[in-house]
């Protein structure tokens, strides 16, 4: 059902791996929802070309961009401006990726070249793509941006490794340069911490399986689904939140602020 939330909107969607993606999903639901979109990916990940359905579903161009690259990132700007022939409303930030889990290093034995990468491609791109839309005044006053994060920035999922650090530092940037663009354009910037979803970046994480179910037991709602997570990004994205900026919003079934519950209990039981 469409509320026309973000009619007249225009905004680049970052991260539309396959249809599990949370950012193919939130392209639909702001598609849907009346924006105008840009969607955009690695190179490597655009040569797969999956991108170029939904590309075609939500009527977007697909521009490449490498979020480590600042002059990818600069074109990027630039040719989605030139397309909606004006500033952009709104920026999902959905890329995460951990060479060292890729490799199979445990937290203690991090190779730091690849925790450089890891870091850069998962968190400073934030700050990369926030501080190139500044330098080019690229965003409309009261733009929204949100960037996907994960619990283990505030507690210990041993599994989630390097990821962890990567989390935090994503949504420190958040506040800062909420900070900053708030004071200078009114443009607000938040995390939204998910629920553990099945998706290409989720499942990389060791004992997904058995945490995905672990987690369902422990939130009060269940795990939130990726559709779910559209949902509240499309909100975020519309004025009907203008005032929400530089948080870090728990979309998690209730996981967050839940000790223990029944469900779980009995899960030690069995054992
Ligand atoms: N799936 C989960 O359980 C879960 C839970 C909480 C938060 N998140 C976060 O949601 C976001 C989206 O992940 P997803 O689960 O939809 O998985 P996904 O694998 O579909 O998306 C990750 C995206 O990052 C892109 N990417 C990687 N390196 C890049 C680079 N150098 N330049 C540009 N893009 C690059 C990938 O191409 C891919 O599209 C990530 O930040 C992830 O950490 C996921």
């Amino acid at each position: 059902m469409s509320y026309n939330l973000l009619k007249g909107k225009k905004g680049i969607i970052f991260g539309a791996l396959d249809e599990r993606s949370i950012a193919w999903k939130t392209a639909l639901r702001c598609h849907e929802e009346g924006a105008d979109l840009v969607l955009t990916n690695a190179p490597v990940a655009l040569r797969m070309g999956e991108i170029n359905k939904l590309a075609e579903q939500v009527n977007a161009p697909v521009i490449g961009a490498d979020v480590t690259n600042m002059d990818d990132i600069k074109k990027l700007f630039e040719e989605s401006m030139k397309h909606f022939g004006g500033k952009i409303d709104f920026i999902l930030h959905s890329i995460g990726m951990s060479v060292n889990v890729r490799k199979g290093k445990s937290y203690t034995e991090i190779n730091y070249e690849w925790n450089q990468k890891t870091l850069d491609i998962s968190a400073t791109s934030l700050h990369r793509v926030l501080r190139t839309a500044w330098d080019m005044d690229a965003l409309s006053e009261w733009a929204s941006v949100v960037a996907l994060t994960y619990i283990a920035a505030q507690r210990v999922f041993p599994d989630y490794n390097e990821m962890a650090d990567a989390k935090s530092l994503l949504e420190s940037i958040t506040r800062s340069f909420g900070y900053y663009y708030g004071t200078k354009n009114k443009v607000r910037i938040n995390t939204v911490s998910q629920s553990p979803t099945r998706t290409t970046a989720g499942s990389g994480v060791k004992g997904f399986d058995g945490f995905i179910t672990y987690a369902e037991k422990m939130s009060p709602l269940g795990n939130a689904t990726g559709e779910d997570c559209a949902n509240y990004c499309v909100t975020l994205f519309s004025d009907l939140t203008k005032y929400v900026t530089m948080q870090n919003l728990f979309h998690d079934g209730g996981f967050s602020f839940t000790g223990v519950t029944p469900a779980v209990i009995e899960m030690m039981k069995e054992e």
